[in-house]
């Protein structure tokens, strides 16, 4: 039995963090199920060799039951230095995909279930394609929120954490060219902007998260009419990405405390500033990292909706199952995985 694992921890750790984000979900009965599945995935994982990592959003038991938690960018280099035959990963499906694409066929890489994206979803990859035949010298940036056949498409990959400095390496690597940046229409305005390159160069594509474009700037007054002295975190997908920089820009006050943060960035921040009190606007998943990492200090959801129904699908049973009979694998065919992992290379060697 693995010993580390108690329900009373969890369940104090669950509802002290977690209590206002999920109501309800962490009574006693449904976190004792959580505890026996939880030590059953640890022995199977150990069985099998398999390091078990998780995205920021997904929910506590699974943040607890991963050898890492993280960010895109934090993830997919955890799993590129990892050295076990197996990966069981809890995100979405996107994600799995770029795990696979680093790893190739040394590793195998299973998923508790198939979690789309909506951003994925606003990809047409026809609309790609024509683009490039208008600019064939042009350069596609892509966002990691892609799927395997949009990355084997691009030039480059960039996450929230990096994305300006990809698309300034790009710009100061191909003088002139032209770029097509995508699908976050935010994202991509807000690392227009922090980039300083001619916006005139750069095409932007107008897909969007639906979680983040509901956050939007009027969100954004609210929480700070309730929390005027807190610092904000936003998520660079979120739909007041780009007039909250306008305002910073334009030196209004309330927005000096803004800050532009990928997820696990915003630990970073939070944990360095001396400010007690913080903003946070993105999935709500990541309350619950912060408040265990940061317990002195307080951070409130900007949005009280913001929640990823696609991350959710994930759960402590799901990941138990493809343990027990290895249900879901991520697969790419080899072609694409090869023209994907060249522009996964790029971005990391860009660090
Ligand atoms: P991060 O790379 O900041 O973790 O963001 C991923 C994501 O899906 C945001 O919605
Ligand atoms: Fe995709 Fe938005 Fe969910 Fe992130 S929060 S995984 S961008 S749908």
């Amino acid at each position: 039995m693995d010993s580390s694992i108690s329900f009373d921890d969890w369940y104090d750790r669950f509802n002290r963090f977690a209590g206002d984000l999920y109501p309800d979900r962490y009574t006693p009965e449904f976190v004792r199920e959580l505890v026996d599945q939880g030590r059953e995935v640890r022995s199977l994982a150990a069985q099998k060799n398999s390091v078990i990592v998780a995205h920021n959003y997904q929910y506590p038991e699974l943040q607890e039951i991963a050898e890492t938690v993280g960010d895109s960018l934090g993830l997919s280099k955890q799993v590129a230095e990892q050295s076990k035959p197996r990966v069981d990963f809890c995100g979405v499906w996107f994600m799995g995909e770029t795990a696979k694409t680093i790893v190739g066929d040394k590793v195998k890489v299973y998923m508790p279930d198939h979690p789309g994206c909506s951003l994925v979803a606003s990809i047409d990859h026809g609309r790609i394609r024509a683009w490039k035949e208008h600019n064939p010298d042009g350069l596609i940036i892509s966002y990691i929120n892609t799927d395997a056949k949009t990355k084997a498409m691009s030039d480059y990959i960039c996450t929230s954490r990096n994305a300006a400095k990809i698309v300034s390496h790009a710009a100061a690597h191909h003088p002139g060219r032209r770029m097509l940046f995508l699908p976050d229409k935010y994202l991509g305005a807000v690392s227009l902007a922090q980039s300083g390159i001619d916006p005139e160069l750069v095409d932007l594509y107008d897909g969007a998260c639906h979680v983040h474009a509901k956050i939007g700037e009027f969100a954004l007054e609210q929480a700070l009419d309730l929390y005027p002295d807190a610092e904000i975190l936003i998520h660079p997908e979120c739909g007041c990405a780009s007039t909250c920089l306008a305002k910073i820009m334009a030196g209004e006050s309330e927005y000096q405390n803004a800050y532009y943060l990928s997820t696990d960035q915003m630990i970073r921040h939070a944990e360095a500033s001396p400010v007690k009190e913080f903003i946070v606007g993105t999935e709500s998943g990541m309350l619950y990292r912060l408040r265990k990492e940061l317990p002195e200090k307080k951070f409130y959801p900007v949005h009280p909706d913001a929640v990823c129904e696609y991350m959710k699908m994930n759960t402590m049973e799901k990941l138990l199952d493809s343990l027990r009979n290895d249900r879901i694998e991520v697969n790419i065919d080899p072609e694409t995985r090869q023209k994907a992992q060249a522009a996964i290379d790029r971005m990391l060697t860009i660090q």
